[in-house]
């Protein structure tokens, strides 16, 4: 591995800079990436295609001086190969044909076999893997329980999430019979990416945060602890990542997960304190600090770094530059690379 810093801060050991990746680092702001997709003929015909999947997982690589590359797939391919059927309408986000609509629906699912169902899946990871040739560590991911749940009841995204919410409330044994063969095709996802070449395994509780504490703690932490115990042995870091999951900090350091990817609700010198050198932490500038200019940029940039390290003891051994969540499509490639140069400039060691 030429690049190991991204694991190392992880494992919480020494490196020369700060590491750096961004959650949609691949996607729709980067041109090459418009006209891979154009020519795949849509987003899905593309991340079925592990060829195309690798092309798109490179190409900001290319571009910048990135520390990690993030497998280029979905969440959405695990309940796709339970049999809901994904697809995409355009400007209308992810829907299924067969969202769970009843209890037998429930009772139906069954894990997905990784090495047939979700074949390219993992042998994009394949290709990634050799075709990084050891430049950078290759992140696989999935879905948090809750937030698979959430796509699955729904159908589709939500304003309110109201549905599986309701599903919850009214049948909570239905709800965690759910979410108990999620977490089954979880583990097995992760586990099959990490036996394909994933060196790292993010879990994207996106919606995790729509729950008030009670129910945070019975429908969606559990799970995301019995993921970090499962995945354990495998040897791979494995981050939890969740939108809005301040409030839940305490229990997430405690969860057996090497990493904890944060929001920008809360500063990484709070949360950095509140770890005491139990976990690493990912995170966490607004993304829309990318629509500053250069100087905006860089003094963000600046100030995060300096937030860990005020919590840290004033070491910046641990972190793992990103922004609280994904990158939109009207964001400018150059406003990256400012960031991604302000990160190593300012965090040289
Ligand atoms: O980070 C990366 O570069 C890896 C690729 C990645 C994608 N989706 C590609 C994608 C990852 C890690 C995801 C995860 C994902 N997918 C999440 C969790 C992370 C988050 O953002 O909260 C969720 C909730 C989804 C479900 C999903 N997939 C949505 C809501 C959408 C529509 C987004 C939109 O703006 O239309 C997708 C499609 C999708 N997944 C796109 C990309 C690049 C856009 C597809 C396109 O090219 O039109």
């Amino acid at each position: 591995m030429k690049n190991d810093r991204f694991l190392r801060a992880l494992r919480r050991e020494p490196v020369d800079h700060t590491p750096v990746w961004l959650m949609r680092q691949a996607g729709r702001y980067l041109p090459e990436y418009r006209a891979t997709r154009k020519a795949a003929g849509s987003f899905l015909a593309m991340a079925k295609n592990p060829e195309l999947a690798c092309e798109v997982t490179l190409q900001p690589l290319r571009r910048f001086p990135l520390d990690a590359a993030i497998l280029f797939s979905d969440i959405l391919t695990v309940p796709d190969a339970m049999g809901l059927g994904l697809y995409f309408v355009e400007g209308e986000g992810p829907k299924f044909e067969r969202p769970l609509r009843q209890p037998a629906d429930i009772a139906r699912l069954a894990v997905p076999d990784m090495e047939t169902e979700l074949r390219y899946v993992m042998d994009a990871v394949r290709i990634i893997r050799r075709e990084l040739e050891g430049s950078v560590p290759l992140i696989g991911f999935s879905g948090s329980p809750w937030t698979l749940a959430c796509y699955m009841v729904e159908g589709s995204g939500s304003k309110d999430w109201g549905r599986v919410k309701a599903l919850a409330l009214n049948e909570p044994a239905a709800m965690h019979q759910l979410l108990s063969v999620v977490t089954d095709a979880v583990i097995a996802y992760l586990s099959a990416q990490n036996a394909a070449g994933a060196q790292a395994l993010q879990v994207f509780d996106t919606w995790g945060g729509t729950l008030g504490p009670a129910m945070y703690r019975e429908f969606s932490l559990p799970y995301l602890v019995r993921i970090a115990r499962a995945l354990k042995d495998l040897g791979a870091p494995v981050i939890l990542f969740g939108k809005g999951n301040a409030p839940h900090l305490d229990d997430l350091f405690a969860s057996g997960a090497e990493a904890i990817g944060v929001d920008w609700t809360v500063t990484l010198e709070d949360a950095a304190r509140r770890a005491n050198g139990r976990v690493a932490l990912q995170g966490n500038l607004d993304p829309a600090i990318l629509y500053g200019n250069a100087e905006a940029i860089r003094a963000q940039v600046r100030g995060a770094l300096d937030s860990y390290a005020a919590g840290n003891g004033g070491s910046r051994d641990g972190h793992v530059f990103n922004l609280g969540h994904g990158m939109s499509p009207d964001m400018n490639p150059d406003h990256v690379a400012v960031l991604v140069d302000e990160v190593h400039a300012y965090s040289r060691r």
